[in-house]
């Protein structure tokens, strides 16, 4: 007689790890042979965490997520790094930078991220993944094929220093729509819409329960089933800067015009307001260049609170408002209040009800008109779609919604999973 071997958590045979590197949120879930996509707890409990590191310069730890999150707001000296994701395809992402007092480039800190996750995916399955499926955009880099595939090369070399092996890729909008497609009884023609931190990704696929039982069969990779996809590279993030630029930045001058009649140069104002460029603003050179703004002002208070800014590094503090009341805005349908006692005391600027809808029409209505066009490249006009299914964070802004629901009149809208969805979906695609 042959005794079992215990159970343990160790999966008893290989498994595929999924892995959505998202601009502000990262997600995972793996898969053991046929069964279904297990979400894996990242932080906690939680399957879904900040795309954030913080590395402190007190004991020259590295924190990851909420974690990395709360130590900077904390106040904890150090440097906290954020939608990193932004920087692939970009020279930028080359470039070192000094932490803890090494100089490291942005790619090895996407590798440390990585490596990381991977570390907290083998710390709950006991093993190492057999193989993983790492998510990316429609479009990293949008009408510039070249840059597009560098910046899959430079997430694909960041997933190897990670200690990674045996990775492929799947567009993260199909991810979705294979895991939707498990909850779909029927076969169904429908527009998956991941509208995310940084990119907005659409495809229009052929789902139906009896399509995934023969592509099991047959092992096809479904590509029959995918009519279009598009994306465009604006997300939560872009939201966040034009709500930023409206309403935040005037407090340090943007739009304030000095004593020569002419507006303060903007370009500081641009890179606060924009998550993956705020820490450049603190190096000597960007100090220098900010100090040297003072003669641009008619009032010096405002040139003053800047310089706070920079020198207490409240940049992604001042961001982070912005993205809490936007969506408090969103989900309340009301205005909130951008708090700002980060830079002074008591110190709110409020957000008004209607401004979701002013300040970020131009950009949905290049996210909507995204959608349309894949809609047109399937061959379909909206009313012959079954659904359209949404997922990602900013697929839950109010105004988004109703610019969608106008544009895709009569087609039912399905609310998914804001954040796990694609992590859930990369694995079916192995
Ligand atoms: N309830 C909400 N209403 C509006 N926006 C929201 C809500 N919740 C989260 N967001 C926004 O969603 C975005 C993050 O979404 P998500 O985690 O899906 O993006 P991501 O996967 O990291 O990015 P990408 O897929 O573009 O790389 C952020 O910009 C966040 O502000
Ligand atoms: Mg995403």
């Amino acid at each position: 007689m042959t005794v079992s071997p215990p159970r343990t958590r160790t999966p008893a045979s290989a498994y595929v790890l999924g892995i959505d590197f998202g601009t502000s949120n990262s997600a995972m879930a793996w898969r053991s042979g046929q069964g279904l996509s297990e979400p894996l707890a990242v932080e906690g409990a939680a399957t879904a965490m900040p795309t954030a590191l913080f590395f402190n310069a007190e004991d020259h730890t590295t924190h990851f997520g909420r974690d990395a999150v709360a130590h900077y707001l904390a106040g904890t000296e150090g440097r906290l790094m954020r939608s990193l994701k932004s920087l692939l395809g970009s020279p930028l992402l080359l470039e070192k930078t000094e932490v803890n007092g090494q100089a490291v480039s942005f790619q090895d800190i996407i590798a440390t991220y990585l490596a990381e996750l991977k570390a907290r995916a083998v710390g709950h399955t006991g093993a190492e993944p057999t193989r993983v499926v790492l998510g990316r955009p429609v479009h990293f880099v949008d009408d510039d094929p070249e840059r597009d595939a560098l910046a899959q090369r430079m997430l694909l070399d960041a997933a190897h220093t990670a200690g990674l092996r045996n990775v492929g890729f799947q567009l993260e909008p199909i991810a979705a729509a294979f895991d939707y497609e498990r909850r779909v009884n029927r076969e169904s023609v429908v527009l998956v819409a991941d509208i995310g931190g940084g990119t907005s990704d659409f495809t229009v696929v052929r789902l139906g329960p009896e399509r995934v039982a023969a592509a099991a069969h047959t092992g096809s990779d479904r590509s029959e089933d995918i009519l279009a996809t598009r994306g465009v590279h604006i997300g939560g993030t872009d939201f966040d800067q034009r709500l930023a630029l409206s309403h935040t930045m005037p407090l340090l001058g943007f739009k304030h015009t000095g004593p020569d009649g002419r507006e303060v140069p903007s370009a500081v104002f641009f890179d606060l307001a924009t998550w993956h460029l705020i820490h450049w603003r603190y190096s000597a050179k960007a100090m220098r260049e900010a100090h040297a703004l003072r003669t641009n002002y008619t009032d010096q208070a405002l040139h003053q609170r800047l310089m706070t800014v920079l020198q207490e590094r409240l940049g992604h503090a001042m961001a982070n408002s912005v993205e809490q009341a936007k969506i408090a805005s969103s989900q309340s349908g009301a205005g909130a209040a951008i708090d700002l006692g980060c830079l002074a005391r008591d110190l709110a600027v409020p957000l008004p009800p209607d401004a979701l809808q002013f300040d970020l029409a131009p950009l949905l209505h290049r996210v909507v008109a995204c959608g349309l066009e894949c809609t047109q490249a399937a061959g379909l006009q909206p009313a012959q779609l079954d659904a359209v299914y949404l997922t990602g964070g900013s697929s839950a802004l109010r105004p988004f919604q109703a610019a969608l629901a106008q544009a895709f009149a009569g087609v039912p809208l399905v609310e998914g999973d804001l954040f796990g969805g694609v992590a859930a979906g990369l694995v079916y695609s192995a």
